[in-house]
């Protein structure tokens, strides 16, 4: 008997998540929910606002404004995958930005800001039927949920991925920026108190530095047709 499940999604950054979240939730019919975008939505937010650059971070003014801060996914049949809206403006291409990147951990370590996201991470997965992709969806946002993925990729070829990834959108950046950015974020997600990435008991690993992404597609299936009809 066929049955809607929750698929929770983590690992370190640049390592395809969402892709293959994107890809699953397409074939399965499922909702696709992408909780980086969410924390970048805020960094961005947090930059508006000049709560945070480079070199200073007012934690405080950030935590007293979340409330003015509205985010909402809106599905874009064209893309095939929901966008990112902050209060109201479409933000897809912002949060994806190294900028953004840079300063994204800093602002993922704040509870005040997991709370709210993960509050409404949750609801969102009330009916299941869901692919969550992040860093605490099988530890933190999802516990129960029934198939865990735990996605890994050498730092080397994560940020290949990913100047590739900004190049083809005319973003100029050097190699060695995204390389340590990868790094840092990894450092900072994995090490900070609230939340960190860490690898839930449950979770089935998942390298693919040397993987296809249909090999990869097609193991992770396999994976889910065996919870769903369990
Ligand atoms: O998946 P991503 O690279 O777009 O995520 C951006 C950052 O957001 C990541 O470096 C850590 C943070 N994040 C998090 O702390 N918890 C999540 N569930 C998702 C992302």
């Amino acid at each position: 008997m066929n049955k809607k499940i929750i698929i929770a999604i983590d690992g370190f950054s640049s390592t395809g998540k969402s892709t293959i979240a994107k890809q699953l939730a397409k074939k399965l019919n499922y909702i696709y929910v992408d909780t980086g975008a969410m924390y970048r939505a805020v960094t961005l937010f947090a930059m508006q606002k000049n709560y945070i650059n480079h070199q200073f971070f007012n934690k405080e003014a950030l935590i007293n404004d979340l409330s003015s801060v509205e985010l909402s996914f809106k599905f874009n049949a064209e893309l095939g995958f929901a966008e990112m809206y902050l209060n109201g403006i479409n933000v897809e291409k912002e949060i994806r930005s190294l900028a953004v990147s840079k300063l994204v951990s800093k602002i993922a370590e704040v509870s005040e800001v997991r709370k709210k996201l993960v509050a409404s991470q949750q609801e969102m997965g009330r009916d299941k039927g869901i692919v969550m992709d992040g860093r605490d969806i099988g530890t933190v946002v999802f516990p129960e949920a029934e198939l865990k993925l735990f996605m890994t990729a050498s730092a080397d070829k994560r940020a290949t991925r990913r100047y590739k990834e900004l190049l083809d959108r005319g973003d100029d950046v050097s190699f060695n920026d995204i390389l340590f950015n990868v790094q840092e974020r990894d450092r900072i997600d994995s090490t900070r108190k609230d939340s960190p990435l860490i690898k839930a008991d449950d979770a089935i690993e998942i390298d693919n530095s040397d993987m296809g992404l249909n090999e990869q597609f097609e193991r992770i299936l396999s994976l889910v047709d065996k919870k769903i009809n369990e």
